[in-house]
């Protein structure tokens, strides 16, 4: 019989996971099928311990779950998942426990690895302080990174800075505001926006233009939809190196689909299917 995974949102009948999991399922010839499931928060716990019920073979979780499953009591988040305050993957083990995992940040890591950018050392200036803000950034500072957090609210970017201090991870982490953009930039390596500028449909807006940006930088839009957004385009024309959203969100599906299986996905052919499915 096959076996099913799945992804849980509200609404969720827009996600890419299906499409780029089920190609890396059938290019593996897998017996398995991937699913996305319509679940609201309050019925969260129920589907949990339904899908393990039903031997599903492991679940992702997206808006507006991912903060919701780390308070269940049926989870046992890893630390990293604790610290980011949020669950995008759940395994089931054999033994009947039930495993919460954040692959976010790990699939921001990859996807500036395949850039070649070495993390360690790295001058990162993050604009945003929402959760794709914090997932990423306890990643990178765990990896070495020093980090200018950058937020409008900047009081929302000083907190996350603290929290993520507090750790005690190896990289150092500041919080300021966003019209410190241009000049902090001066000194970094990388820029990340994880904040909602220039996603559909407020395409013409972005966090910096060519101005702000030079051709050492590598600047990284977490944002996917649309493919190219503004700021990439910006960044082109400054000769600066991008990477887009969707090398994340296929590292970050990468990651879950190991945790469920032990492994490799053929990540290219995922990315593939991503881009196809985006155009
Ligand atoms: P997510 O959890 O997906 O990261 P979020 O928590 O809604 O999303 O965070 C959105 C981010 O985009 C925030 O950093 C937000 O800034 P504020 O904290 O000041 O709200 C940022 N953002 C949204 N609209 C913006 C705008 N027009 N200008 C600048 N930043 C904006």
């Amino acid at each position: 019989m096959k076996q099913v995974f799945g992804v849980f949102g509200d609404p969720v009948s827009h996600s890419l996971s299906p499409a780029m999991h089920n190609a890396a399922i059938s290019a593996l010839g897998m017996d398995c099928i991937y699913h996305a499931f319509r679940v609201k928060p309050e019925k969260l716990e129920k589907a949990i311990l339904g899908a393990e019920a039903m031997g599903f073979g492991g679940l992702n979780l997206t808006v507006p779950l991912k903060e919701v499953a780390l308070k269940l009591g049926c989870i046992k988040p890893d630390l990293l998942a604790k610290r980011i305050g949020a669950v995008n993957t759940i395994v089931f083990e054999e033994t009947g426990e039930i495993r919460g995992y954040n692959t976010d940040g790990l699939g921001a890591k990859q996807a500036l690895q395949e850039a070649a950018v070495e993390i360690k050392g790295s001058k990162i200036v993050v604009a945003g302080a929402g959760g794709a803000a914090r997932a990423i950034t306890f990643q990178l500072a765990a990896d070495g990174a020093e980090i200018t957090i950058i937020n409008r609210t900047e009081e929302r970017a000083i907190a996350l800075a603290k929290d993520i201090s507090a750790a005690a991870l190896p990289g150092k982490v500041e919080g300021r505001g966003l019209s410190e953009l241009k000049d902090l930039l001066q000194d970094a390596n990388v820029l990340i926006n994880t904040t909602t500028l220039g996603m559909h449909p407020n395409i013409d807006s972005t966090i910096a233009t060519a101005d702000d940006l030079y051709s050492e930088l590598t600047v990284f839009d977490i944002v996917y939809n649309p493919l190219e957004t503004r700021l990439l385009r910006e960044a082109k024309a400054s000769g600066a190196k991008t990477v887009s959203g969707v090398s994340m969100l296929v590292y970050q599906g990468a990651e879950a689909f190991r945790l469920w299986t032990g492994i490799d996905p053929p990540v290219e052919l995922m990315k593939k299917t991503v881009l196809e499915a985006l155009q």
